[in-house]
Order: C-alpha cells, then sequence, then structure tokens
C-alpha cells in the first residue's frame, strides 16, 4: 500500500483525492496538511509541512502557490516524492521546482487529466501542419469564479505545446485592450473566462483563411483531475530524483 501526504487536504481537491483514496486498495492517505482543519479527515492534519512527522512514499499535494516554496523544502529534506499540482507559481518558483528535481522526484503538471495530457500531443502534430501554414492561434479558457490565477496553468501549457513544436517563434498575448493594432502572426491570443461553477474549459483555435480548426475540452467534473493524481502518486512513490510530467504516467501505463 503506498502513503501519501495530502497537502491542500481540506481543499476541493483535497477532498476529491481523499474520496478516491479511500476506494482504492493500492494507496491511502496518511496525514493531510491544511492550515484550516475542522477534524473531518479520517487521517491526522498538520497546520504545516514542518509539523508533519508521519511516514510516507509520496505527497500529492493540490493549494496554493503560497505554500508550495515550503513543500518544496520538505520534500527534500525527507526525501519524499511530490505530485505538485498547484497552479499559479511564479518564475522563481518554477525555478525552485527544477532545483529541487535534482534532490527528489517531483511531477508537475498543470492539468492531471487523460483528456488534456493527450491534447498536448495532439496539438504538436497540428502546429507542424497548421504554423507552417499562417494559421493564427488563439487560446480561450473558462473556470469558476473562485479560481484565482489567469491565464489557467493549462492554458499556459497548451500554449507551451503548441510554442514548442513551432520552434519557440511565439510570444503570448494576454491583453489587447492596451493596443491598437492588428495581431502579430507570432502571438499566441490567450484569453480568460471565469463563472459560476466551470469545472475547466479550454479551446485551441487554429483560424486560416477560410477555414478555422478548434480543438476543445471541457472537464465536467474535478475528479479527472483527482484520478490523474492518484495515478501519478502510485507512480511517483520510489522513483529517483527527477522532474517527470503526466506524458511519463500516460507512457508507463
Ligand atoms: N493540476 C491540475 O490538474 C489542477 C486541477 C484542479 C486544481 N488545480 C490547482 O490546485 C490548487 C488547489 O485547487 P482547489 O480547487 O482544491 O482549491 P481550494 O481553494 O478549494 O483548496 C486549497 C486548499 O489549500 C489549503 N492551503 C492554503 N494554504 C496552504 C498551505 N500553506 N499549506 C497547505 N494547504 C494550504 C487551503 O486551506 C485549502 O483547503 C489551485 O492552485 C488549482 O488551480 C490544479
Amino acid at each position: 500500500m503506498i502513503r501519501a501526504i495530502m497537502n491542500g487536504a481540506n481543499g476541493h481537491m483535497g477532498q476529491v483525492i481523499s474520496q478516491l483514496c479511500a476506494e482504492d486498495q493500492e494507496i491511502e492517505i496518511v496525514a493531510g496538511i491544511d492550515p484550516f482543519d475542522e477534524g473531518k479527515n479520517a487521517y491526522p492534519v498538520f497546520a504545516t509541512p514542518q509539523e508533519c512527522n508521519v511516514e510516507a512514499d509520496v505527497v500529492i499535494d493540490f493549494s496554493s502557490a503560497k505554500a508550495v516554496d515550503d513543500l518544496l523544502d520538505y520534500s527534500v529534506a525527507k526525501q519524499i516524492p511530490v505530485v505538485l499540482c498547484t497552479t499559479g507559481l511564479s518564475e522563481e518558483q518554477l525555478a525552485k521546482v527544477e532545483e529541487s528535481s535534482k534532490k527528489v522526484a517531483i511531477l508537475r503538471s498543470a492539468n492531471m487529466s487523460l483528456g488534456i495530457n493527450t491534447l498536448l500531443d495532439l496539438l504538436k502534430k497540428a502546429t507542424n501542419v497548421f504554423a507552417e501554414a499562417g494559421f493564427d492561434v488563439e487560446i480561450v479558457e473558462a473556470h469558476h469564479n473562485q479560481k484565482l490565477d489567469a491565464p489557467s496553468g493549462t492554458a499556459v501549457a497548451l500554449a507551451e505545446s503548441v510554442n514548442e513544436a513551432a520552434g519557440g517563434r511565439y510570444t503570448y498575448c494576454y491583453d489587447r485592450s492596451q493596443r491598437r493594432e492588428k495581431r502579430n502572426p507570432n502571438e499566441i491570443g490567450m484569453s480568460s473566462i471565469r463563472g459560476g461553477n466551470i469545472v475547466g474549459e479550454h479551446e485551441v483555435i487554429f483560424a486560416g483563411l477560410d477555414e478555422v480548426i478548434t480543438f476543445k475540452h471541457q472537464a465536467f467534473s474535478k475528479s479527472v483531475f483527482g484520478k490523474g493524481a492518484v495515478e501519478a502518486g502510485k507512480f511517483l512513490a520510489g522513483k529517483p530524483a527527477g522532474l517527470y510530467d503526466m506524458r511519463d504516467v500516460i507512457a508507463a501505463k
């Protein structure tokens, strides 16, 4: 049985993962970390990683960008691999993730769903054809009204996948309201919609002359991310130091 620590245990995703693990024979949550706790979980919850003295094989993290520095220090010090799902990390934090992954196994993915991770690959193939043919690329994402970061980490990952396939020639445009000029053919426009309880929608639009191709992914429940994160936790336990992503989990299936 793989022993997991849930960072952000009392959040939406923390509770989804707790439910999934309670029904899974291969992985169990042995402790949680969350500054806000009402004692309702089947496992002990600590306010900070430093207070958590429970032995574990992996940490699954869905918390807050503010929590990530402490968590990285903890997982390096305790040598516990971490599945890092929190989005909205700063450039400095991404550098710290990279540095920490030299000392402990870290799996980071802005979107843990099978659909999005397959889409990341499909986009590379599409970009090879459409970018060459001069199609404009736009990304539109929609999320619930509680989300803090914009654009979503997934939208950025989709843009990076396109950009990588196009040899890094794109810049990203988040806001056109301050410009009065035509769009630059070498930019990827990103637009964010926030409202209601939309779980997560992403559209990548390749717009050419007289034809438009749209790739669309819709998540209807948070369990699509939860299932991916639990699989990632099982995959990462016992792995050597390094930076992994969901493609490694899918490839290992
Ligand atoms: N990678 C993915 O597939 C994916 C999917 C969904 C959400 N997310 C991201 O995961 C994060 C959490 O999402 P959510 O919907 O569960 O949010 P949420 O606000 O419901 O839960 C966050 C939890 O983290 C806790 N927290 C705050 N500070 C903390 C700290 N210092 N240490 C530990 N816990 C702390 C909060 O008390 C809260 O219980 C967000 O960044 C979100 O964008 C990623």
